[in-house]
């Protein structure tokens, strides 16, 4: 390769943002620089999302206008569609010469390497690794929050889900190797750090040491500098007691808990194997309701999973009324690759899906409303974000994760991002909150 440019698209979660970061650190460490379009790079990448709605398609026509960018080009497919496609990518989408899974990327140098030797079929394909993708290179795009993942993979066999497919097995990080990388960032100046894994709260520290993931929490917490600590995606099986005592130990573990529920009835969780009962989760709920903090919760709701009948979708309507989330994603069930619920009978026709996927938002919505008005007069800390100009207004994020925007008197200029401060809330919609600041950090 002649000018070593490259562009990288991301979609998808965090993991998968996170994921962007340590490729694009390899990547300027190798001497490529980052263009912000695809016409300007000699190298184009694209980090992809398999979870649900055809997502395929989507890639394969992204694909095809990347080809638009102009010829001489380089593509690769990296991330849960590379994994979930593999080879078969080079034959839909001639042009690509690279495709990488997520379990790979400790070999994303090397792939460089062959591609830039000439290589134009070169596959990071392999899910039986035990490595986890640790690079000091990693290039953050926040100067103030960063991500650390500290577990890869996943164990569970969720009957929709295609994630065990895409990022196979679960690899947890030392203890040791985590801290070593949050001490990093906080001696260079991060105050937020969210630990990343699909299912975060099953980290076991394989060192001797076999921390759990509730002490990896109080220990991460302690570290000098660190304002605040974050962690998704918590498995409700795995939320054990000892996660909450050891954040009402240390405020600087955040005030929310996003615990992913998918379904209010038994019997669907049952049939999405879930591992627990409607019962054993209203019991994770009391404990964080009964917390000595006061606790933002937030799920996921998946809506017309095979079989699912009015009446489990009803038990699902009446566990939202009864549990009063701040925030919620909900999706329509959507069929994966590979996965169990792929072959279930009674599937449930998309209008249905769209139906209920309608009742759940309204209702949500009617939740978040009230919920956020009660908020009205209260003080809160923020995070500063950033500004959002046409508004006049700061973006602020509270330790609860609502965005909390906010007035502020004139800075002379001087940015307020990355900063702690106290906003007092004024009003309230059904997603954010609006105040004023009040007072010296
Ligand atoms: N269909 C619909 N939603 C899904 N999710 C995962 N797989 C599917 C699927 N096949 C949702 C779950 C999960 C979130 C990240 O995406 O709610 O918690
Ligand atoms: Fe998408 Fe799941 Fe892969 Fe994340 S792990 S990128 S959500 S398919």
């Amino acid at each position: 390769m002649s000018n070593k440019t490259f562009y990288l698209e991301t979609f998808g979660c965090q993991m998968n943002a996170h994921d962007s970061e340590k490729v694009v650190g390899t990547l300027l460490e190798k001497g490529y620089s980052q263009v912000a379009e695809p016409e300007d790079a000699e190298l184009v990448l694209y980090n992809t999302c398999s979870i649900r709605d055809k997502a395929e398609q989507k890639v394969f026509n992204r694909l095809q206008q990347f080809k638009r960018a102009g010829k001489g080009k380089i593509f690769g497919v990296l991330g849960c569609v590379a994994q979930q496609e593999g080879e078969k990518i080079f034959d839909r989408a001639p042009h690509v010469s690279l495709v990488c899974g997520s379990a790979s990327y400790t070999r994303f140098g090397e792939m460089l390497v062959q591609l830039e030797a000439g290589s134009r079929r070169v596959t990071g394909l392999s899910l039986d690794t035990d490595e986890t993708f640790d690079t000091p290179f990693t290039r953050r795009d926040n100067p103030h929050r960063a991500y650390i993942t500290i577990i890869e993979g996943c164990d569970k066999k969720c009957a929709y889900c295609v994630v065990p497919f895409t990022r196979g097995p679960e690899r947890s990080r030392t203890g040791e190797s985590v801290m070593a990388e949050a001490r990093r960032l906080a001696d260079q100046g991060y105050t937020e750090i969210q630990l990343l894994g699909q299912n975060v709260n099953s980290f076991r520290d394989p060192s001797p040491a076999a921390w759990d993931f509730a002490t990896l929490l109080a220990r991460v917490s302690e570290i000098p500098g660190m304002r605040r600590v974050r962690y998704t995606t918590s498995h409700p099986r795995d939320f054990v007691k000892a996660i909450m005592d050891a954040m009402d130990a240390n405020p600087v573990l955040c005030d929310h808990v996003h615990l992913p529920v998918q379904s209010g009835s038994s019997r669907v969780l049952a049939a999405m194997d879930r591992l627990y009962t409607r019962d054993e989760y209203m019991r994770r709920i009391e404990w964080i309701k009964g917390a000595k903090r006061k606790y933002s919760i937030t799920t996921d709701i998946i809506v017309g999973f095979p079989g699912e009948t009015e009446r489990d979708f009803e038990e699902t309507l009446a566990l939202l009324d009864e549990i009063q989330y701040d925030s919620l994603f909900s999706f329509k069930y959507s069929p994966r690759p590979n996965t169990a619920a792929l072959a279930m009978e009674d599937q449930i026709p998309e209008e249905e899906k769209q139906r209920r996927l309608v009742i759940v938002q309204e209702k949500q919505r009617a939740i978040q409303i009230r919920r956020n008005a009660e908020l009205i007069g209260t003080t809160e800390e923020v995070m500063v974000e950033g500004r959002h100009q046409a508004l006049g207004q700061w973006i602020g994020r509270t330790s609860s994760n609502r965005t909390l925007n906010f007035t502020h008197p004139d800075t002379g200029g001087a940015s307020l991002v990355g900063q702690y401060l106290p906003v007092r809330v004024t009003r309230s919609g059904p997603n954010s909150l609006v105040g004023e600041s009040v007072g010296a950090p």
